[in-house]
């Protein structure tokens, strides 16, 4: 491979849309921020410099970081914060990954303004296991606030309530034409398109808080990989996508001559509006050919066009058979490594639940005199002050993490009915110790205390692979017998489903700390995170880069 430098200045920039202008935080003044491309084999070195006043961090989504954790990006996990008028470089290399991930900030809610895809072609002389695409277009759904994004989180968190909902979701950041009245034209995303060609679309999901569906109009798609792992093809007329997964999808266009339009939608597979087309969902517009129509004219054309017929919300069974559509594409090239053996076991409980409200404060939590929180196995992760990944290198974990994350939930209880009372969770620091290269199985269990939410956990630094799933409570005597231990997909974020659960394995074969979470980012802030420390003396890490940031 070859290296590739990249310089990221992180600054403020005016961004006009649903009618509002607001300065949001930019990389290089861009909204969504620029396209980084590579090849597989390549070593990436991206100097990001931080202009704006907020602190800064940005994480690679998705890529291994194969011992070179310092540059993973998770602030007060493997870095402390970039701060105002400092730099710092990001050096690493992509190892075995072919495919689409993303980059976004990872420091409280910055990451509504910062993002951007992150392009990995084949190694140079090699190509896709598939048909050759006639081009290759990244298609990002987002969520836009016309209120400033860090005033959203800091207001939910004193209330304890949740977050306000967002005014728009995006596809490229843009809100598109439906319920956005006053909005410019060029507020809508237009894929154009030659008919009779095959398109490679790069979909990522860099929404804060929602899963979506995404739907083009009378067309269909071929699903070929899952957060840059291949998969045996499927197709589909319907996309759900959760916060963080990615997935690349052939889209074959009709040998149609007109120059024809079709609408394409998302909108979230949970919401608190009734199932029906409103301002939850963006639309954008396909449009075959030498279509010249002028952006000043698009909006009012394509309003009248019929929308594609998405699932109805909360549609679980829907989402619950299409997890289980993916498989590895498993060919001797891509070989399917998930361990048949099993060292380390745990078994998590993930989702909502409840902090008292401190004295002399008002609170709007789901119960009376509450907050809401989450956790894992009733902990809710309070983020240290300095980063673990520092200090578990220099041997000074004292003070800032302990080691006692417990293997099982505290309070075990039934998972299905009535919600059940044991909502109260404690606040720590805590990590799991993996001895390197042993094998995990990780059973992560819904708990669905308030309502349909489900749960995208993202794991840093490895992909997984998803080995079963299931609804109500797993067993542990004979769900086990049905893991898919041949072909499973391989990928970095996987929901948990309401009220169902999810089984993963991995092999702790890369050195470092790493943080997994909710990519649901309420829930993240809530404390639906925790953090894996696999070190021993002899894997040891390389040491800091001379810049890296101190808190
Ligand atoms: Cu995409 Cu820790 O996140």
């Amino acid at each position: 491979g070859i290296t590739r430098h990249y310089k990221f200045n992180i600054r403020m920039q005016n961004v006009t849309r649903l009618c509002q202008t607001k300065s949001i935080i930019t990389v290089n003044g861009k909204f969504p921020g620029p396209r980084i491309i590579a090849r597989e084999g390549d070593r990436l070195v991206i100097k990001v410099v931080n202009h704006v006043s907020n602190n800064i961090t940005i994480h690679w989504h998705g890529i291994r970081q194969l011992r070179s954790g310092w540059a993973d990006g998770p602030s007060y996990i493997t870095q402390c914060p970039i701060q105002t008028g400092q730099s710092y470089v990001y050096n690493f290399t992509i190892i075995g990954q072919t495919g689409t991930l993303w980059y976004h900030a990872h420091v409280s809610w910055i990451r509504s303004t910062l993002y951007g895809p992150i392009v990995i072609l084949p190694r140079r002389n090699t190509s896709y296991p598939f048909v050759k695409p006639y081009k290759e277009v990244p298609i990002i759904f987002g969520e836009w606030w016309n209120s400033d994004t860090q005033a959203v989180i800091n207001q939910a968190l004193q209330t304890g309530a949740g977050p306000n909902n967002s005014d728009a979701y995006t596809i490229n950041g843009l809100p598109g034409p439906l319920y956005n009245n006053c909005a410019s034209p060029m507020e809508t995303f237009r894929l154009k398109v030659k008919p009779g060609k095959t398109y490679l679309l790069r979909l990522i999901n860099a929404a804060l808080n929602d899963e979506l569906f995404f739907k083009i109009r009378n067309h269909t798609f071929t699903i070929v990989d899952a957060d840059a792992s291949y998969v045996k093809p499927f197709e589909t007329d319907t996309i759900y996508i959760t916060p963080g997964q990615t997935s690349n999808v052939l889209f074959k266009t009709k040998t149609l001559t007109s120059n024809a339009k079709f609408m394409m939608a998302a909108r979230p597979y949970s919401t608190n509006a009734a199932g029906t087309f409103d301002n939850t969902t963006v639309a954008g517009v396909l449009e075959y050919m030498s279509d010249s129509m002028s952006s000043s004219s698009i909006n009012a054309s394509i309003k009248g066009l019929p929308l594609p017929t998405l699932p109805v919300i909360n549609a679980t069974s829907y989402v619950a058979n299409w997890t289980n559509k993916f498989r590895s594409l498993g060919i001797s090239q891509f070989p399917v490594n998930v361990p048949q053996t099993v060292q380390n076991r745990y078994y998590f409980a993930v989702g909502l639940g409840t902090d008292p409200c401190p004295k002399n404060q008002t609170c709007q939590g789901p119960i009376n005199g509450t907050k809401f929180a989450a956790s894992v196995n009733n902990i809710s992760f309070t983020l240290p002050t300095t980063a673990l990944l520092q200090a578990r290198y220099f041997g000074k974990s004292n003070g800032v993490f302990t080691t006692d994350f417990p293997t099982t939930p505290l309070n075990p209880f039934n998972y299905t009915g009535t919600p059940p009372n044991n909502t109260m969770i404690s606040h720590g620091t805590k990590v799991v110790v993996l001895p390197y290269n042993t094998t995990v199985e990780l059973v992560m269990q819904g708990t669905s205390i308030f309502g349909f939410e489900n749960h995208p956990l993202h794991l840093h630094g490895f992909n997984f692979y998803v080995v079963g799933q299931g609804t109500g409570n797993f067993n542990s005597a004979t769900d086990p017998t049905s893991f898919n231990l041949v072909d499973p997909v391989e990928r970095n974020t996987v929901g948990v489903p309401s009220g169902g659960w999810v089984a993963v394995r991995f092999r702790a074969d890369n050195p470092g700390v790493w943080f997994m979470h909710c990519h649901i980012e309420i829930h993240l802030s809530w404390g639906l995170r925790m953090a894996w420390a696999v070190m021993d003396p002899n894997q040891k890490l390389p040491p800091p880069p001379s810049d890296l940031p101190q808190c």
